[in-house]
């Protein structure tokens, strides 16, 4: 075979590959710990064996579902929600798990003992698996189960005490069964998060399509209206977090208002606080919203009461 300006692109063996592996690295190797591959029937430590098959059906169309989860202090957050939604992800799009969700809790748990940190992200695929190289996802030789343990990023402490600052996404909204997967075909989402970084934002959310607040890339929104009352969109059109339903849990626990109910940009304006939730951030407020403060640009204390309820529930996850 010979490129446009005549040199030959080389046909490696095996060994030669196997050369060029750990040659391949990039910065992002220090921050992966431990991967689990049921193709590999093991865990991995070194980052150059952190691989998949090519053909595997998640890797050329997106065909699989995943969860992020955190550990802090050796304990996995809400790992029972988050195993139930890969669940019900995966049945949506008629994948069954090759094992229970105890195998799997079992896994994810002995990859984490491996990886050996106290903080962690920890991130969860079930695929369709290799073969075929087709969309037919019965051209698959079986569904694969893949953990990989990274890095778990906390934002800068400054974010929660000046809030952040969100935008309104151009990206069309997900249909609501999409919405509910929490599938590896996640290129809307991907291109929300481009937009807020061009735009120089914290977030961008979207709105469906009757115009109402939908979700952000990968966190919740939820505000407190003018009357007081913690509200959350209809999960029609998001992806039903398993931290916002945790805290609106506690939150209702304490004694708050909590409903769900739908959301225009005129209701941001005028409330009291708007918040974003998620795996990563707990409960992080916004101050503001395309250029706009929200209440006065403050940070409102029932965020600042949420974030705590959270943090304080970690201490109940999962330990390892
Ligand atoms: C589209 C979307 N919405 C919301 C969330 C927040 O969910 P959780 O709180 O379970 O992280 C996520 C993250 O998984 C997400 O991908």
């Amino acid at each position: 075979m010979q490129t446009k300006n005549q040199q030959m692109i080389p046909v490696l063996d095996s060994s030669s590959v196997f050369g060029k592996l750990k040659e391949k690295g990039n910065p992002f190797w220090s921050q992966y710990f431990a991967f689990y591959s049921s193709w590999w029937g093991g865990i991995v430590q070194d980052p150059s064996l952190m691989l998949l098959p090519m053909d595997d059906h998640m890797v050329h169309r997106g065909d699989g579902v995943f969860e992020a989860l955190k550990a802090v202090d050796r304990k996995v957050f809400l790992m029972d929600a988050h195993l139930q939604r890969l669940q019900s992800s995966a049945e949506k799009i008629g994948l069954s798990l090759p094992w229970t969700l105890e195998d799997a809790k079992e896994i994810i748990l002995q990859t984490l003992k491996v990886a050996n940190q106290s903080q962690a992200l920890v991130r969860v695929f079930l695929s369709r698996g290799p073969g075929g190289f087709t969309t037919n996802p019965y051209d698959s030789v079986g569904a694969q189960f893949y953990v990989a343990i990274t890095e778990l990023k906390s934002l800068p402490e400054t974010k929660y005490e000046v809030g952040v600052k969100i935008g309104r996404s151009q990206i069309p909204c997900k249909d609501s069964w999409m919405a509910q997967v929490k599938s590896c075909n996640y290129l809307p989402n991907v291109m929300m998060k481009k937009e807020a970084v061009d735009r120089g934002l914290d977030f961008t959310v979207g709105f469906d399509p009757e115009g109402f607040l939908t979700e952000s890339s990968t966190e919740n929104i939820v505000l407190v209206d003018a009357e007081g009352i913690l509200v959350q969109p209809p999960l029609k059109y998001i992806l039903k977090g398993t931290t916002m339903t945790r805290a609106l849990q506690l939150a209702k626990d304490r004694g708050f208002a909590v409903e769900q109910r739908r959301l225009s940009e005129e209701d941001i304006f005028s409330a009291r606080e708007v918040m974003m939730i998620g795996t990563t951030l707990d409960v992080l407020p916004v101050t503001e919203y395309e250029g706009k403060k929200i209440s006065e640009g403050r940070v409102g204390a029932v965020a600042k009461e949420l974030r705590q309820m959270v943090q304080k529930d970690l201490s109940n996850g999962t330990p390892f």
